[in-house]
């Protein structure tokens, strides 16, 4: 790899799907900064261009071939001088298909390989047609990747966790991300401290299935979220903990116990539960019970009664009947979350689910419609449910129209104040005046600085 070729570069990277998408795609600009590679807002005239796709739901992939029709000509006009390389799950599940369908793409590479880019970038100059690289390398990337990351803010992401060996039917993660495997305490704590040291006042911890983590401690021993958060809760100026996303069947005693013992973990947790069905779960191979789902809310409100909920939701997987949906609405009735996401069930090739007979469209579409109705409904209450209460915000930047400022409540609000001097990075106590259908708006209460 060369270090020293230092000649300016465009790079512009789009980054569709998850939260993790979002930090690799940040790490890969990390990877190509020491090669002369520096970011730029739009693709026209860019050198290289990196599309960070997603295979989630159909739409999701049916976005990336669009993009690169696009960049197709623009590569053109360009006299051929854009390389284009296509990472995450979309370039994982598809590979060699993209590569033939898609023959001006220079490099395809997959989630679990990108530490090579700077050799694969190499590799694709000296070579006509793309360069694949979707192996599941024995080596672990993130100890191959640089110390130096810019700055995400003060709110910043990291990963912990990647890949799952759930396989729930309807899902492509397990075979895009591959299988679970979580980092050493050290290296995620050394990622932590730079996080703080850059800016960053809230770190919110991701996987795949963040809760299974279990990452080699300095001493040897496993060490679980709990522990490794306990650990996090130690770092000067770190102010507040988030982890996502969860699996019901992994949320043990000691991490529902962290929500009361850990001051810095937020009292807010996306745990999705797909359908209130236990038919449905059943065949979704979530390998637990509505019921179960129900006892951690109850757990976690218990010993922390200001905690919200918040979820991913599918209606339509195959088999599910009206009565089947209305177990999902009565679970949601009954849970009251202050968020959630809710999604048409997507048929994905290569898992179980996409061979079984479908449910309709129309019926699909119906389902979502009501359920994402109601999910609105409780969004609204939840926040209404906060008018009037003085609680610490954290400012993260200007608002949208001068003269306001905004940041995040406790739960994941987004939080407007009418304020003239910057407060980014800092927490100060709000009193929340007014819901909007997405933010709150508030005044500020005092003075005095929670954290600075
Ligand atoms: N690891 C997380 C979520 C991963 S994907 C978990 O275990 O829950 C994010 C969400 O996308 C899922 O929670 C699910 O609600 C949705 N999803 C995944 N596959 C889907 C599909 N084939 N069709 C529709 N929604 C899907
Ligand atoms: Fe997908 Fe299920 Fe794994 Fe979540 S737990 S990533 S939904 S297979
Ligand atoms: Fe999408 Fe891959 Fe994330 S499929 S949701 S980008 S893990």
């Amino acid at each position: 790899m060369t270090t020293t070729d230092r000649t300016p570069r465009k790079l512009h990277v789009v980054t569709h799907g998850c939260q993790m998408n979002v930090y690799d795609s940040a790490r890969m600009t990390d990877l190509l900064r020491p090669l002369g590679y520096e970011t730029v807002a739009a693709p026209e005239g860019a050198d290289m261009v990196i599309i960070n796709t997603c295979h989630i739901r159909e739409r999701a992939e049916e976005k990336v071939f669009s993009q690169l029709g696009r960049l197709r000509k623009m590569k053109e006009e360009q006299g051929g001088n854009m390389m284009i390389a296509v990472t995450g799950c979309v370039a994982q599940a598809e590979g060699e298909v993209l590569a033939q369908r898609a023959p001006f793409v220079d490099l395809v590479v997959g989630p679990q390989a990108y530490h090579r880019l700077p050799e694969l970038i190499a590799q694709a100059h000296r070579k006509a047609g793309a360069v694949i690289d979707t192996d599941f390398p024995v080596e672990q990337k993130f100890d191959y990747l640089p110390d130096d990351a810019a700055p995400q803010g003060v709110v910043s992401f990291l990963s912990i966790q990647e890949g799952c060996d759930k396989f729930c039917s309807f899902c492509v993660v397990p075979y895009t991300r591959g299988a679970e495997a979580s980092r050493p305490v050290a290296s995620v704590l050394a990622e932590a401290k730079r996080m703080v040291a850059l800016g960053a006042r809230e770190i919110a911890l991701l996987g795949q299935n963040v809760n299974a983590y279990h990452g080699e401690g300095p001493d040897g021993s496993t060490w679980s979220l709990a522990q490794l958060m306990d650990k996090m809760a130690e770092i000067e100026g770190l102010e507040r903990i988030r982890y996502t996303t969860s699996h019901p069947n992994d949320m043990g005693e000691d991490l529902i116990l962290a929500h009361r013992d850990n001051i810095k973990l937020m009292p807010f947790l996306h745990l999705p539960v797909q359908s209130g069905s236990d038919k449905i779960l059943r065949a979704m191979n979530r390998k637990h019970k509505a019921d179960d789902f129900r006892r951690i809310v109850e757990r976690l409100r218990h010993v922390r009664p200001d905690m919200a909920m918040s979820s991913d939701f599918i209606t339509g997987h195959p088999g599910e009947t009206d009565a089947d949906f209305e177990e999902t609405m009565k679970l949601v009735r009954e849970t009251g979350f202050a968020l959630a996401y809710s999604f048409k069930y997507s048929p994905r090739p290569g898992t179980p689910a996409a061979s079984l007979p479908q449910v309709e469209e129309a019926v699909k579409d119906a389902r979502l419609q009501e359920l994402q109705g109601l999910l609105r409904e409780q969004q609204n209450t939840f926040n209404a449910s906060i008018v009037g209460l003085e609680t610490p915000v954290l400012f993260t930047g200007s608002g949208r129209h001068p003269g306001q400022i905004a940041g995040r409540s406790l739960w994941l609000q987004p939080v407007v104040v009418e304020h003239e001097t910057d407060l980014t990075g800092k927490i100060r106590m709000v009193k929340i005046t007014r819901a909007n259908p997405n933010s709150l708006s508030g005044t500020l209460l005092d003075k005095e600085l929670i954290a600075a």
